[in-house]
């Protein structure tokens, strides 16, 4: 049962709840006019403390196809914080007014707090460097859709795996699944955080390797996950510098990788991926980023028990 559940962290659902959420998104994709108006009357507050843009429009879109509204901010400095409220005060108050909330904050933990104080499901819009939940069922979704099966892939995940937040939650999420491998792809600065190596994979008996080097083993890879250079997250801005470009995914890669290769990427893409890939088949992440409207109607929808 979801209704009335928060999602704060991938595990918070299990296998079979997660697999609710995928088939009534492909319910809504298949038919969305169906759905369009299964939350009247409710209301979803988008509390943004930190900048985006796919994840709150994709939940903004995603609440007002459902035929339910709006209301928040996508700015703290706008809100009472600049006057020092404290997150827990703001989200006893938005607890009055609307029925779910969506949180994006700086902090590390700080959904998990919102969540403590919350008479109404919060769902966890990205935390610091920590998780992102809902972008990873929106990754789900789409490697559902494409490659039919969570299980039996050779994953790469390249770029910032350490402050990356939409890496450390998919490989939580794709870890439960059978038989994948992790190739982990980032310079010596950038690896994966020792927490989800000893806590993640070793436990789960996940294979994994640690590379520097995309070239060396592009060819071996069934999904390629590739991600921005968090500059928010750095202390330094000359470390910034120096790693912003150490990977760029061009045509000449493409060259070496399997023909049914698929590229994702959470977005926004900075220099990454050479615009010349877009219109290479294999590159699937401006579709991802439309799985991830029609997921955040499945998951919202599943929260308010409307489905
Ligand atoms: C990601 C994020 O905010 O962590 N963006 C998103 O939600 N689609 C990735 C990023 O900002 O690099």
């Amino acid at each position: 049962m979801l209704k009335g559940r928060n999602l704060i962290d991938p595990m918070d659902f299990t296998l079979e709840e997660l697999e609710e959420v995928f088939q009534l998104a492909d319910k809504i994709i298949e038919n969305p006019a169906k759905y369009s108006k299964v939350c009247e009357g409710k209301l979803l507050a988008t509390l943004f403390y930190e900048p985006s843009t796919r994840t709150r429009l994709s939940f903004e879109a995603a609440m007002l196809r459902l035929g339910g509204r709006v209301l928040g901010f996508s700015d703290a400095n706008s809100s009472s914080v600049a006057k020092g409220e404290s997150l827990g005060d703001t989200i006893r108050t938005v607890g009055c007014y609307a029925d779910i909330i969506a949180i994006r904050h700086p902090k590390e933990g700080s959904a998990r707090v919102a969540s403590m104080y919350s008479q109404i499901p919060v769902i966890n819009a990205g935390d610091g460097g920590h998780q992102h939940p809902t972008q990873t069922l929106t990754d789900l979704l789409t490697i559902r859709n494409v490659k039919g099966e969570f299980s039996n892939h050779v994953i790469g995940l390249c770029g910032d795996l350490k402050f990356g937040r939409t890496v450390h939650s998919l490989v939580k999420a794709l870890s439960r699944y059978k038989n994948n491998k992790f190739i982990l792809i980032s310079p010596d600065e950038l690896k994966i955080p020792d927490y989800i190596k000893e806590e993640i994979l070793k436990k789960n008996n996940t294979e994994f390797e640690e590379v520097e080097r995309l070239e060396d083993v592009i060819d071996q890879l069934d999904i390629l996950y590739m991600t921005r250079v968090q500059k928010e997250r750095f202390f330094n801005e000359a470390e910034y510098i120096r790693l912003k470009d150490s990977y760029i995914l061009d045509a000449q890669k493409m060259r070496m990788a399997k023909e049914d290769m698929i590229i994702l990427h959470p977005l926004p893409r900075v220099n990454e991926i050479a615009t010349e890939i877009d219109s290479d088949p294999r590159a699937y992440y401006f579709k991802q980023a439309k799985f991830g409207m029609y997921v955040r109607m499945a998951l919202i929808s599943k929260l308010l028990g409307v489905c």
